[in-house]
């Protein structure tokens, strides 16, 4: 019993501190103007149509849901971090997309089961800690017949990679907590869903992000504005030599990856999976 409680205790403290850690910097300005794209195609694999019931599990600022809701959908916008809503409905309200916003935890979401016709997820839920737990939840939620959209940083893309080169500087992740790019191993993901989902398309894609003139210049942007990069620079402030390490360690993975001849251009791999819930 105590174990128990011990263990809600813990995931509480844990979820409450990734809850803080998406609200540092500023996420919204990423989806807005680096990934925006990410959002339509999930839309468009997945096929969202008008009258759809759409769950959109950590959905941030809206980058799946405000478009899917353009469809005509019926979307609740779902995220363990409500302080991310208010720029997710000033972004609905400019593009015109009624939906509705509730907070929720990925692992455990406030809904009944088969829910929805269609459950997304647009770089969002790869990032709650305990894989089953969370793929478990988005088949629960779905009904059978309906669809689940998945959007993943791959662990062998940039964005993968990034986190790759942070762990050294992270403090060590709690037990049983997974990475987030394995959700962009089709292999784990078929795993993570099992039998039951059938249909399961999956590819490689990649959303191009630029605008900096050099890799130096996206660390720096970067370490403003991502919450992930802030705590971990925060985790080692005290150490100049280690904030100096990995300052040099970001800047030559921009620097390996950049594809630009006057500026930095860096594509960002994702996985793209769409299944039908059995
Ligand atoms: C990289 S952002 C993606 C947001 C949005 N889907 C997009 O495409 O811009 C990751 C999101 O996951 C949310 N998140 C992290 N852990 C979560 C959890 N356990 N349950 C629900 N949302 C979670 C964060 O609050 C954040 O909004």
């Amino acid at each position: 019993m105590t174990d128990t409680l011990d263990a809600v205790a813990a995931d509480r403290a844990l979820k409450a501190k990734h809850r803080a850690m998406w609200g540092l910097g500023d996420y919204p300005s990423v989806a807005r103007d680096l990934i925006p794209e990410l959002g339509r195609v999930l839309v468009e694999a997945a096929g969202i149509g008008r009258g759809e019931r759409v769950l959109d599990v950590a959905a941030g600022t809206g980058n799946a849901a405000v478009p899917a809701a353009l469809t005509g959908a019926q979307v609740v916008a779902s995220d363990l971090t409500p302080e991310l809503f208010e720029a997710g409905r000033e972004s609905a309200a400019r593009a015109g997309a009624e939906l509705t916003w509730e907070e929720g935890d990925a692992e455990a979401l406030p809904y009944g089961d088969a829910s929805f016709d269609v459950v997304l997820s647009c770089v969002g839920v790869m990032f709650a800690p305990h894989h089953q737990r969370a793929a478990d939840e988005l088949v629960r939620v779905c009904r059978p017949g309906g669809r689940i959209g998945l959007v993943s940083w791959t662990p062998e893309g940039f964005v993968g990679e990034m986190f790759t080169t942070m762990k050294p500087y992270a403090p060590p992740p709690p037990p049983g907590a997974q990475p987030p790019p394995l959700w962009g191993d089709e292999q784990h993901v078929r795993d993570l869903l099992g039998d039951r989902v059938t249909d399961v398309v999956a590819r490689r894609q990649v959303v191009t992000a630029s605008g900096w003139p050099s890799a130096e210049a996206w660390r720096d942007h970067w370490k403003t504005v991502y919450g992930p990069t802030i705590a971990v620079y925060r985790h080692i402030a005290d150490d100049p030599d280690r904030v100096a390490a990995l300052d040099r360690d970001l800047a030559a993975l921009a620097a390996r990856y950049d594809r630009g001849t006057d500026g930095l251009v860096l594509d960002w791999e994702y996985l793209l999976l769409t299944a039908r819930r059995v």
